[in-house]
């Protein structure tokens, strides 16, 4: 078939071309649209660097506060929706809620799914921005057994979700800067990271022309496994297993290294970052600076510093090019903002959505884009004939 190479898990493999992110993992460095990480992340907004990753370009003021009211203009949903949201189990992950709810969007708005439409996409692109986290706190809401907030469209797009999220219909909710900052930084570290596995998702179900939010859902729930965006939640789970067992963090690793089935040190280790993930250095200083400013102690992080300095130190470690990723300590962080822990990748798709967004337009815009479809190697049976009884 002149097939000539086998690339399992696209290790070599470039599946197409990309101006958006820059990244250089024996380096450590990330760049959005040539702009360094760590200069994203004090100078911009979440808003400003969507528009940016998107775009192609900064916003201009006024572009950029045109494209925020658009924003507080679509966060309402459908009041059917509720009734959807209502049919599903409480217990449900959110996840899953937000997985279908995006899907159930593209029933509701039937007027922007045509991908070859520019205003169907614009407006896809500004709908999905606007309700995704309105339908994150709704899944949130719906765990715990309180009533859906409206959104608050007085307040930014990071501060309506927070009170869409920890406000209640008994009192007035107050905004805690720390965490609205803090948020909004951990947001924008998400915010893409080129051609990732759910990134690389919503390219291929959007290479066959699917619409904006069919191929959304789809890269969340290519987000949702434990080696890709659930990996915070697992890190949380992993730090708590290890306070709870009592087994110390030392004999932690050492099964970790002898591969115990299902034991990995999540949180550590990136298929592009061999010698510092530039996200985790730049959320660890945020740990420290958040609970403090919170006067938050919780001993997860200090198991969380423990294991990265013995697996730091480690050869195991060290051979494989091993580090803490950026989802070794938020985790921490969301749980001292109280969200509880399933909600933590939920709050990974929402940092991504830009990212996905921005690459789902780029490749439509590609006159080179066609169809994704991967070969196989095939190592069935010859020809044979059907047994003749
Ligand atoms: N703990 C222990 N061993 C590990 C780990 C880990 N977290 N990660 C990799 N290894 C070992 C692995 O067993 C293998 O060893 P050996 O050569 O002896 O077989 C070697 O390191 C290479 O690993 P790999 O699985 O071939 O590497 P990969 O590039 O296919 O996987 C990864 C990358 C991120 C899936 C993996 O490092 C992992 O499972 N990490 C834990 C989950 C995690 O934190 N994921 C979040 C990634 S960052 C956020 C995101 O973008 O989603």
């Amino acid at each position: 078939t002149g097939l000539t190479s086998l690339d399992y898990g696209f290790v070599n493999t470039a599946a197409t071309k990309s101006a958006i992110t820059y990244i250089d993992g024996d380096a450590g460095i990330l760049r959005y649209r040539g702009y360094p990480i760590e200069q994203v992340a004090k100078n911009a907004t979440f808003l400003e660097t969507a528009w940016l990753l998107i775009y192609g370009e900064l916003p201009t003021a006024s572009e950029l506060s045109d494209f925020d009211n658009r924003i507080r203009r679509h966060t309402l949903l459908h009041e059917d929706l509720k009734k959807f949201f209502g049919a599903l189990p409480h217990d449900a992950h959110p996840m899953s809620v937000l997985s279908s709810g995006v899907s159930a969007l593209s029933t509701y708005y039937q007027d922007s799914l045509n991908p070859k439409n520019p205003e169907h996409v614009e407006l896809a692109t500004v709908r999905l921005l606007a309700k995704l986290p309105v339908m994150a706190a709704y899944a949130h809401k719906k765990s715990i057994g309180q009533a859906f907030l409206y959104p608050d469209n007085s307040l930014s797009f990071v501060d309506n979700f927070l009170k869409l999220n920890f406000g209640n219909l008994a009192e007035i909710y107050e905004v805690n800067p720390v965490v609205s900052q803090a948020l909004e930084r951990l947001l924008i570290l998400h915010e893409d990271h080129e051609q990732n596995a759910s990134t690389s998702t919503v390219r291929l179900v959007g290479s066959t022309e699917a619409n904006l939010f069919a191929s959304v859902s789809a890269g969340i729930n290519a987000l949702f496994g434990p080696l890709h965006g659930g990996a915070n939640e697992a890190v949380l789970t992993m730090l708590a297993e290890i306070r709870d067992s009592g087994e110390g963090v030392a004999r932690y690793v050492e099964r970790v290294k002898n591969k115990e089935a299902g034991v990995r040190l999540m949180g550590f280790g990136h298929r592009v970052y061999k010698n510092y993930d530039p996200r985790a250095k730049l959320v660890k200083e945020s740990a420290d600076a958040v609970l403090e400013a919170l006067g938050v102690q919780d001993p997860l992080l200090d198991i969380a510093k423990e294991l990265e300095q013995i697996a730091l130190e480690d050869d195991y470690f060290k051979e494989r090019k091993l580090y803490p990723n950026v989802d070794f300590y938020t985790g921490v962080i969301y749980k001292a903002m109280g969200f509880p822990t399933r909600m933590f990748t939920v709050l990974f798709a929402i940092g991504r959505l830009p990212g996905w967004i921005g690459h789902w337009r780029e490749m439509n815009e590609d006159p080179q884009t066609k169809i994704g479809r991967p070969q196989q190697l095939y190592t069935g049976s010859v020809e044979r004939d059907w047994p003749v009884r």
